[in-house]
């Protein structure tokens, strides 16, 4: 399958690059800079990205430019671009200030390939503290702004080109534009990555990879492992054996009805109700990395303990998806995130790994979902974190307080759920584009809070209480959190701008009906410097 090549250089908006690509059904592979592949046949393209380093910061990253250059089309984005324009005998110097922020094309060449479709005044989003003060020779500038002369080049009569902005970021209006440009008529992608296209592929590709084999994939009732497995499953049937461990902290009958939903497709589940152990092993524990610690402990050896009784499988399948993997490099080179879904299975054991998803983003993962006919409320639902409710109440845990939470947590999303808001224009537009199955009426669609939102949820403030009054008797309760965030891919969120009326009849109805509960805040902190969970 033709492949856009993305070298990441350290930039926050790498990954951003390989989204734009892939939203125009391209398939693309994001590789730390100096990991080029060596003769892979489907590279049509190559895109160096921005970098947090100066060209002439000592560890500034660097390539061998002879390796990529005149065999694949070439376009570098800020530091891409001055790293080439440096490289090649140009001069890159300190701009007088950082250029940051929106700024608008004032000359463009429209006649260059580049810029097919751009208008004279497009906004663009720049952000560096170095800019290109002279060429090198044979290249020619091709846009410029009040104070950036070189914005854009190209390398007469080759195709390679330079931006000093980020076409990749939403303020550069028409910076898609400019990504079509390169990637469909100058790399010449046939944009048939699609949905459709990945499963038809990954099913053929499962069935020869893993032929007869068993498989055991741990299910969290979350999107990725559920789509990894129904994938799977339609590769191997019942051979894929998938465990789904309860540790009593999910929400609020999640275990059962995700259960129902996974028998509905078809899936061969093998339930372990584990919360005993985990409410035991967990009693009088109140540091957080301590719960967090014993809940792991306990899932992995849990999840051993079933999985040795699948005698021979020989794969053990993840949900794991692209951002999960993406070695993004700080400074100082370091591995920013790396993140593994399931830990420590016994060595004896011998498995191998299967990740179906390791190539797709989140949205991605909705649609496959949605393009095997997986039910809606299963797509759209939100993240959960592995150890469930116990990193959202805070000091120890009981099932009474899980109790308490629960109800209060049920409360909150049902609400959210049932509360719609209408959408028109590009808000409705991108909801469509996700496949999503709302009908337009009158250039509007109505979606749910819910699906408006990344994550929500409540949390128990458990070691406060606070004085209140309930008909003629005064109580001293534990105060309820709620927290929803706005985010893409929850490295960074917002709190959600909820609308009044909805804050007020949810609080109601929770001071009302959980017993336990006299008091509800809403948690109005972004993230960073907050975390989206509590612990
Ligand atoms: P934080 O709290 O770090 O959370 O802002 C970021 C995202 O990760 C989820 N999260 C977890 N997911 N196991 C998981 O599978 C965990 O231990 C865990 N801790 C946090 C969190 O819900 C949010 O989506």
């Amino acid at each position: 399958m033709q492949k856009i090549i993305i070298l990441d250089f350290g930039s926050q908006t790498t990954q951003l690059i390989g989204r734009r690509v892939r939203e125009l059904d391209t398939f693309c592979e994001i590789l730390p800079y100096n990991k080029f592949p060596k003769n892979d046949p489907d590279v049509i393209g190559v895109i160096l990205s921005g970098s947090p380093f100066s060209v002439y910061d000592p560890e500034a990253f660097s390539i061998d430019l002879s390796e990529i250059r005149g065999r694949y089309p070439i376009l570098g984005i800020c530091y891409g671009a001055q790293f080439m324009s440096h490289t090649l005998g140009g001069r890159v110097e300190p701009a007088p200030s950082r250029e940051y922020g929106r700024q608008h094309l004032t000359a463009i060449d429209l006649e260059n390939p580049l810029f097919r479709d751009f208008v004279k005044g497009s906004q663009v989003w720049m952000s560096h503290g170095d800019t290109i003060t002279a060429l090198p020779q044979g290249f020619k500038p091709i846009a410029s702004t009040e104070t950036v002369q070189f914005a854009a080049y190209q390398s007469e009569g080759e195709k390679l080109w330079g931006v000093q902005f980020h076409p990749e970021v939403f303020h550069s209006i028409q910076g898609s534009v400019l990504l079509r440009n390169f990637v469909v008529d100058i790399c010449g992608s046939h944009q048939d990555w699609s949905a459709a296209s990945f499963v038809e592929a990954t099913v053929a590709e499962l069935k020869d990879q893993l032929g007869n084999d068993r498989v055991i994939l741990g299910l969290s009732g979350g999107v990725d492992s559920s789509v990894a497995a129904v994938l799977i499953s339609r590769a191997i049937g019942d051979r894929l054996t998938c465990i789904f461990v309860d540790h009593g902290m999910l929400r609020k009958n999640e275990f059962q009805q995700v259960m129902e939903d996974y028998k509905v497709l078809g899936l061969n589940v093998i339930g372990v109700d584990a919360s005993e152990k985990f409410f035991s092993d967990l009693a009088g524990v109140t540091d957080p990395e301590q719960k967090r610690k014993i809940i792991g402990r306990d899932f992995v050896e849990i999840f051993n303990a079933e999985a040795k009784k699948i005698k021979d499988a020989k794969w053990l399948a993840q949900g794991t998806i692209y951002p999960d993997r993406i070695e993004s490099l700080n400074i100082t080179g370091k591995v920013i995130k790396s993140h593994h879904n399931v830990g420590g299975l016994p060595k004896e054991m011998n498995l191998q790994l299967c990740e179906p998803l390791k190539w797709l983003f989140k949205d991605e993962v909705r649609r496959v979902g949605r393009q095997m006919g997986m039910p809606e409320h299963l797509i759209t639902r939100h993240p959960f974190p592995g150890p469930g409710l116990a990193v959202r109440i805070l000091g120890d845990i009981t099932p009474e307080k899980v109790r308490i939470l629960q109800d209060a947590d049920d409360i909150f999303i049902r609400g959210l759920r049932d509360y719609k808001i209408k959408l028109s224009g590009e808000e409705a537009r991108k909801v469509l584009a996700a496949g999503v199955p709302v009908a337009m009426q009158d250039g509007e669609i109505e979606v749910s809070l819910y699906d408006q939102i990344w994550q929500a949820g409540a949390i128990l403030l458990s070691t406060v209480r606070s004085v209140g009054v309930m008909g003629d008797e005064r109580t001293y309760e534990h105060p309820v959190a709620l927290r929803a965030v706005t985010s893409t891919d929850a490295m960074t969120a917002d709190w959600a701008h909820l609308p009044y009326d909805f804050m007020a009849n949810i609080s109601n109805e929770i001071i009302n009906k959980v017993r336990g509960v006299n008091r509800v805040c809403y948690d109005i902190s972004s993230k960073p410097p907050a975390t989206i969970e509590w612990e």
